[in-house]
């Protein structure tokens, strides 16, 4: 392991954040964004509440259209875990955009590098590997190999985890009536464990994993066929608002498993390679998942995915036709190689756990400061704050959500809004003073948003 250089990442506070613009967006992201909208329909949530038209992003920081620029708290949506434009990936992508673009799933220099580079990153026998295109589509590969591997067909799966949005993948998550008449049959779901709002507690208020267990073992005997093939969960929920679970639960929750003879599938599209400070967020409570899927941050913007299976259940993955057009292609496999090796060149797992420091110093003091700030969670770069009316009752304050997220941005803060849970998921390369800067923003703008609601 390398040694983070914080020269490699300088952000000139003098120039990030500015906005120059009377308005924001300014006339020509707007502009933008009206021929946009003239073809192209379902944008998300964060684009519809500020249509900003970005031009280019350089490390930890972001241009729009109109010259406005922005500290990057986004990485894309938890992509570009390792900033904008990272010299070697730009240029590992361009050399194989001159070289070989495609060969479907042939053998590749490039491709056998990625995979030894893997195995040796990942923890225990997670040595198998299949590469993709999307979270989703590794998502579907690893229930597929599931089945194949246990000759089970059902699947558990938690309240309000998000596992992407083919048919399986919403069967996963959370139903809205245009995902389906019903979740496809075999996949169930039950709550998975909240420390700030846990359904089942200890007489002194904190969390019970036992219950959870015991919970687990009543709904599979008394709502499944008991033919549970796996346990799908995001170690650490993202789109749900950075919910993190007690130490003792994933330990237990293997335990639980292998008694049972099911397996335990870690969806870490948007939790591994360096974004909570480990390769996979699952090494934080030693615990081996089954099956892991990995993403987003994998290839820092180019799209590449990943299914990691452990060594018992490789013959699962040659049963399932995995290979696809795009996954493994020359391009993504450049991408993903230099990701990992620049974590490893410059110490990058460490800087993720220094800037979590960082963070939580701040965030934690808003517990005190403010009287809308519920909770404070976060490990490495992945960061949540729950903004709530009422201490006591934890009543969700959406609006204020809402609010701080656009008073934020127009501060020159670019991020992601969900609901009354801020999210926050800055690149790990983060140079101190970038950081302490978009917590100051956030500050001022709860600070503002608090006044404005309460009084
Ligand atoms: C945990 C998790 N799984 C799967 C997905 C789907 O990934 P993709 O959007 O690349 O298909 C996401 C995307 O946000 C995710 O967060």
């Amino acid at each position: 392991m390398g040694k983070y250089n914080p020269a490699a990442y300088a952000v000139d506070l003098k120039q990030f954040p500015s906005i120059k613009t009377a308005t924001l967006p300014g006339p020509k992201s707007q502009a933008l964004h009206a021929r946009a909208v003239k073809h192209i329909r379902g944008l998300s949530e964060q684009v519809r509440l500020f249509p900003v038209a970005f031009e280019s992003g350089q490390g930890c920081t972001l241009t729009d259209a109109d010259g406005n620029r922005y500290i990057d708290f986004s990485s894309g949506i938890y992509v570009t875990t390792l900033g904008h434009c990272h010299p070697k990936i730009s240029e590992a992508v361009a050399t194989y955009a001159k070289k070989l673009m495609n060969a479907h799933d042939f053998t590749s220099e490039i491709k056998v590098r990625l995979l030894e580079k893997m195995a040796a990153v990942l923890p225990g026998d997670l040595k198998c590997f299949q590469l993709y295109d999307s979270g989703t589509t590794a998502v579907e590969a690893a229930l597929r190999t599931c089945r194949a591997a246990t000759g089970k067909n059902e699947f558990i799966s938690c309240f309000r985890d998000f596992h992407g949005k083919s048919g399986h993948a919403v069967s996963l998550a959370r139903m809205n009536k245009f995902n389906g008449p019903t979740r496809s049959p075999g996949f169930y779901m039950v709550p998975r464990p909240d420390t700030y709002r846990p359904l089942w507690a200890r007489p002194d208020g904190t969390l019970d994993t036992e219950k959870y267990l015991e919970f687990y073992d009543l709904f599979i005997k008394e709502s499944t066929t008991n033919q549970v093939a796996a346990f799908v969960l995001e170690p650490i929920q993202g789109w749900g608002g950075t919910i993190i679970p007690p130490d003792d639960f994933f330990p237990k929750l293997r335990k639980f498993l292998d008694e049972r003879k099911i397996l335990l599938v870690a969806d870490e599209v948007l939790t591994s390679i360096g974004r909570t400070g480990k390769w996979i967020c699952m090494e934080h409570w030693n615990t081996l998942p089954d099956v892991v899927t990995i993403g987003k941050g994998f290839g820092n913007g180019f799209p590449v995915t990943a299914m990691a299976v452990r060594a018992p259940f490789a013959e699962g993955v040659d049963k399932i036709s995995a290979s696809t057009s795009y996954g493994g292609n020359p391009m993504a496999c450049a991408a993903a190689l230099a990701s990992l090796e620049v974590i490893e060149e410059e110490g990058l797992l460490e800087r993720a756990r220094e800037l979590e420091t960082l963070f939580h110093k701040r965030m934690d003091a808003w517990k005190q400061k403010f009287r809308i700030v519920g909770d404070t969670r976060g490990k490495g770069c992945l960061l949540g704050v729950e903004l709530v009316k009422d201490k006591a009752t934890k009543e969700p304050f959406d609006e204020a959500g809402k609010l701080v997220y656009q008073h934020a941005f127009r501060k020159g803060l670019a991020w992601i809004p969900a609901g009354h849970i801020l999210r926050m998921s800055p690149p790990i390369v983060m140079p101190d003073n970038a950081a302490h800067k978009g917590m100051d923003i956030i500050e001022e703008s709860i600070g503002e948003v608090e006044k404005k609601l309460l009084g």
